[in-house]
């Protein structure tokens, strides 16, 4: 019996195919029955999916199969990039834990022994997420905090709280976004992405960076600040960079370029920490990344995933075929965050879990140290 679904098949199993190699859970656009557990769609006599049957799926995976220099593929899950590490004793910041790869995140990195805070903007999200993942794993220390990173009162004080909570801080993941939204403002008057997406980040970063250095003295462990950027970030106004003199204006805004504005600064942010910790000797590295495409909530205001019309239900499952399920979303996040293999990198741009390269305006060093100058002044 075939179906057609919104889930992977195999949901929650990453084993691969044992005769074709295949990770089961990039199959996404077929649901048959009969296979379950035992094999790809190379093994399965009787899928009636006509894309298996062309094997336009298969070519798709080898593609995003293929292992990088880490071992590792964009078709990594977060599980396989961490799987033996022991990380009890760690704790980590998770920004936009309530939904998408915040949350799978939250989840990986509990699972190896983290113990993490969650910052959200929606209290009874975090703690339905709390609650699914020590339902899963009895043995999760997780806790979560308000944070809107629109707001930098609502920064302040959840640094505030967490810097006197007297707590270590191993690893800071800046994950929460929000993309291509109508233009807005902040509560802070800022352009809602560049302020949520760069601002807020930067703010709860400087706030959090005494704590940082202190937990990496003392323990003489690597901090790491993840910083979720995207490929998006290639595409922002100009092609210099950043709307330092025409951020908030309404008549030029477009929603897309906001949001690349705001992921290149992502990336110049992470460099620009980078710059400044080898120039002091800190012993923590900043990184950004782009974690693929998903399809999560952060499309909500772009495309109607509701929509169940059959145009869009070909598409989607069409779609299925590139796109990452969560799980494999934030493979690079937790590797980044997590795998010895990347001790020391600082200032590097991943992606399918292997250092990639990021744009050329993102590595421009003057560019960084001026949006540093620019958002300290927003903050101040
Ligand atoms: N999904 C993709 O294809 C993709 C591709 C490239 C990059 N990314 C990046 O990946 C990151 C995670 O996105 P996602 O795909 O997991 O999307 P998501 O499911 O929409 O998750 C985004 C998270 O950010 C939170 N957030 C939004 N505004 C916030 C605010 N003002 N204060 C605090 N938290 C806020 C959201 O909270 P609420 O639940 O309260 O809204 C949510 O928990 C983002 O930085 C995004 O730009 C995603």
């Amino acid at each position: 019996m075939l179906t057609l679904s919104e889930e992977p098949h195999n949901k929650g199993s990453h084993d691969a195919c044992p005769q074709h190699g295949h990770c089961l859970s990039l199959l996404p656009h077929c649901r048959c029955d009969s296979r379950e557990n035992t094999g790809c769609c190379c093994c399965c006599c009787c899928c009636h999916c006509i894309l298996c049957r062309f094997n336009l799926g298969h070519l798709i995976m080898w593609f995003f199969n293929r292992n990088g220099s880490s071992g590792f593929s964009a078709s990594s899950t977060a599980e396989e990039v961490t799987r033996g590490i022991d990380a009890s004793g760690l704790t980590a910041i998770v920004t936009g834990a309530s939904s998408g790869l915040g949350c799978e995140t939250t989840r990986v990195l509990a699972l190896r022994g983290v113990h993490v805070i969650m910052g959200v903007r929606n209290m009874a999200a975090g703690r339905d997420v709390k609650d699914a993942i020590v339902k899963e794993i009895p043995a999760a220390k997780i806790d979560f905090m308000e944070l809107d990173l629109s707001s930098l009162a609502s920064v302040r004080k959840f640094a505030s709280d967490f810097n006197s909570s007297g707590r270590p801080l191993n690893l800071l993941i800046n994950n929460a976004g929000i993309m291509a939204t109508p233009f807005m403002l902040s509560k802070d008057n800022i352009e809602l992405q560049f302020a949520t997406n760069h601002l807020g980040h930067f703010l709860l970063t400087s706030l959090l960076l005494d704590t940082m250095k202190k937990t990496a003295r003392e323990s003489d462990i690597e901090g790491r600040i993840v910083n979720v950027s995207s490929e998006f970030h290639r595409y922002p106004y100009y092609p210099e960079g950043i709307r330092f003199d025409k951020l908030n204006d309404q008549s030029g805004y477009k929603r897309f370029l906001a949001y690349g504005q705001s992921k290149l600064a992502n990336v110049l942010h992470a460099n620009e920490l980078t710059r400044r910790f080898k120039e002091d000797g800190i012993n923590i590295t900043a990184n950004s990344l782009h974690p693929g495409i998903i399809a999560t909530n952060l499309f909500r205001h772009n495309v109607s995933l509701a929509n169940d019309n059959p145009i869009r239900v070909f598409l989607k499952s069409l779609a299925g075929l590139v796109l990452k399920n969560v799980e494999q979303g934030a493979a690079t996040t937790c590797y980044v965050a997590l795998n010895p293999q990347v001790k020391g990198a600082s200032g590097e741009y991943f992606s399918g879990c292997n250092v990639a390269a990021a744009s050329s305006e993102s590595r421009n060093a003057e560019l960084a140290k001026k949006l540093w100058d620019f958002s300290m002044d927003l903050v101040q």
